[in-house]
């Protein structure tokens, strides 16, 4: 009724869809995370719910990390900061499989799951389980008093926020920031972070959300690019290192909303096999950023372009190298390398919102999806 549709236009702030409001919401659900818990200046950062299980945190022997869908996406970008920054192993499971096939667990395994509803039932079953063999279950959640914030031992809120559309956009970042926060602390904590590059690190993620602001000011860009593509079959989504989760979230992003076929893909390995699928029809985004793996992409960028492949190429700004080989750069501010995936998740997200818009589909409400799935 009218009553609803115009407290439903007040909801959405201005804009068009719950998923667009959130994907600018950004800045500020990143900086609302970090609040209270990152001070560079004065080299404080306390992550709350981590107090009174740092030690076990510390000594633990290796990280589990279980979530499904793009809080497992998160997962994956916190596998790289955990062992780059703390040297512990990690591992990042479907929470589906994990718990179904009697995984080798015990008291000196800190368990990780992330769920941006909390109520996830795959994800509450692998915490039962793993709470079962004894380990220590430490939740990342953004709903405040959900199933899985009740179920783990200890835990920090992501503090983003409601999120509304089906598609999860400012979870995943805020989800990413409280990951790195965690990180950072037991990296140092452990003695693997020296001190001036510690603080160095701080300093440059509390510049994170004024650096997403930044990618934000792509929209007219990418909707230019949305134009071009929306009618494509298929899009594959490469990226390497940080980069290589962004690009399954990337891919992830246009299945869910756009109906698009959409796979990601970490690019060193399509050779093994999308390359097959590479000719003129094909929309390839890479995520190049200047990074430790950037002349490696570069050669993957002219492995597609040789076969005549479509590029879409998502780079620091400045970038001159790639700009002469992609039909298309998008420049994201630069940044550490372990902050990247903050970053150039943006432009995905709003590719893939434009390109489902121009499709015509119900972006917050994409067909046979739901916000929480509470089914196995
Ligand atoms: C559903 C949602 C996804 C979400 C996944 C995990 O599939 O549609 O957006 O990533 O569940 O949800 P959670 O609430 O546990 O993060």
């Amino acid at each position: 009724n009218q009553l609803e549709m115009e407290l439903e236009a007040i909801e959405k702030g201005g804009y068009d869809h719950f998923m667009l409001k959130e994907i600018y919401e950004q800045p500020r659900s990143i900086a609302d995370c970090m609040r209270g818990r990152l001070d560079a200046s004065s080299g404080r950062l306390v992550v709350g719910g981590l107090r009174d299980y740092m030690n076990k945190f510390q000594n633990a022997q290796r990280i589990i990390i279980t979530a499904c869908g793009t809080s497992w996406h998160a997962g994956l970008v916190a596998e790289y900061l955990f062992e780059e920054f703390a040297r512990i192993p990690v591992e990042v499971e479907y929470a589906s499989e994990f718990r179904y096939r009697n995984p080798v667990l015990n008291e000196n395994d800190f368990v990780i799951a992330i769920s941006q509803s909390g109520e996830t039932a795959d994800t509450l079953a692998a915490i039962e389980l793993a709470k079962s063999k004894g380990a220590t279950i430490f939740g990342v959640c953004n709903v405040v008093g959900s199933s899985i914030a009740r179920a783990t031992h200890a835990g920090s809120y992501t503090h983003a926020g409601p999120e509304i559309g089906v598609a999860s956009t400012k979870a995943f970042t805020a989800q990413i920031s409280v990951l790195t926060l965690m990180a950072l602390k037991l990296g140092y904590q452990r003695g693997m972070i020296a001190e001036t590059r510690y603080m160095e690190l701080l300093h440059e993620l509390e510049t994170i959300p004024g650096k997403v602001e930044r990618a934000l000011q792509l929209n007219e860009q990418l909707i230019k690019i949305a134009e071009i593509y929306k009618d494509a079959r298929n899009f594959l989504y490469l990226g390497r290192g940080y980069n290589f989760p962004v690009a399954l979230e990337g891919a992830l992003k246009l299945k869910e909303i756009s109906y698009i076929h959409a796979e990601g893909y970490p690019a060193a390995e399509m050779k093994h096999g999308p390359i097959a699928l590479i000719d003129e029809e094909m929309p390839v985004v890479f995520i190049a950023t200047k990074d430790s793996s950037y002349e490696k992409v570069v050669s993957n960028i002219q492995e597609v372009k040789a076969r005549k492949g479509k590029i879409i190429a998502v780079v620091t700004e400045g970038d001159t190298t790639v700009k002469n080989m992609a039909d298309h750069v998008i420049e994201v501010p630069s940044t550490e390398e372990a902050f990247v995936p903050l970053i150039s998740v943006v432009p995905l997200q709003l590719l893939s919102y434009h390109i489902a818009v121009m499709r015509g589909c119900n972006v917050d409400q994409p067909r046979n999806l739901a916000k929480s799935v509470t089914v196995e």
